[in-house]
């Protein structure tokens, strides 16, 4: 019988970590009934490792790049000291009106901005230097801008952190044919060759880049 390591260490992983808050476990259920699309939030172990990487750096001041329906914007609340503000950016109104809902729910929810519109055009609002953290977790094509605004407004020592970066590993083909897959490779190339950051890609679910403004 062949034996599927992947799913093996997926699952054990997801064993030895924390579980998250009953209300994002909720969430994230009524997510799936309502738009079947539960497998685009980041789940519980990119949830917990954000909350971590929250608390480790004593970020106050967060940025995320598509909200979706709130899953990843609350648990980083759920991370952040009482005076800590998250803007969060989504476009579609059909998605927010349903985070918009868990943050009422949620004690942590009054820390969260959620921005609707475009999020570039968000981004785009945020001073120079005033982030100490920003999540990119939207369209694929534009991770390059979203990463550019992100050296602009996150201040020196500020943390990115980008999800999907082996594009359901269609990345890993010669002959790259998926259009987003197309866009997270060259991404990955433009932060490699960055000197501005440091940098660390994970092979957690579907890989992320760790990068920390110099
Ligand atoms: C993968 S989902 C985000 C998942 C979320 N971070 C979570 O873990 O629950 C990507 C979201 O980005 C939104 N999005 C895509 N392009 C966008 C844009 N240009 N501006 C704002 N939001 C956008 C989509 O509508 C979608 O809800």
């Amino acid at each position: 019988m062949e034996v599927d390591l992947a799913e093996i260490i997926e699952s054990y992983v997801d064993a030895h970590t924390d579980d998250l808050s009953p209300l994002l476990e909720d969430l994230l259920a009524e997510t799936e009934s309502i738009t079947g699309l539960s497998r685009w939030s980041i789940g519980k172990v990119e949830g917990k490792m954000l909350q971590m990487l929250i608390k480790i750096s004593n970020a106050k001041h967060v940025v995320e790049v598509g909200t979706f329906t709130g899953f990843s914007a609350l648990a980083m609340a759920e991370a952040l000291p009482e005076d800590g503000i998250l803007t969060t950016c989504e476009n579609s109104k059909a998605y927010a009106d349903i985070a918009l809902r868990y943050f009422r729910k949620s004690p942590h929810g009054k820390k969260i901005k959620l921005k609707l519109g475009p999020a570039l055009q968000t981004l785009g609002a945020i001073p120079d230097n005033s982030q100490d953290f920003l999540f990119i977790d939207a369209d694929k094509p534009s991770y390059s801008l979203y990463f550019d605004e992100a050296l602009r407004i996150l201040h020196p020592g500020g943390i990115i952190f980008v999800d999907n970066v082996f594009w359901r590993h269609k990345i890993f083909k010669k002959k790259i044919s998926n259009e987003n897959a197309r866009a997270i490779a060259a991404f990955n190339e433009k932060v490699n060759r960055e000197n501005r950051v440091e940098k660390v890609m994970l092979s957690i679910r579907d890989g992320v880049y760790l990068i920390r403004k110099k």
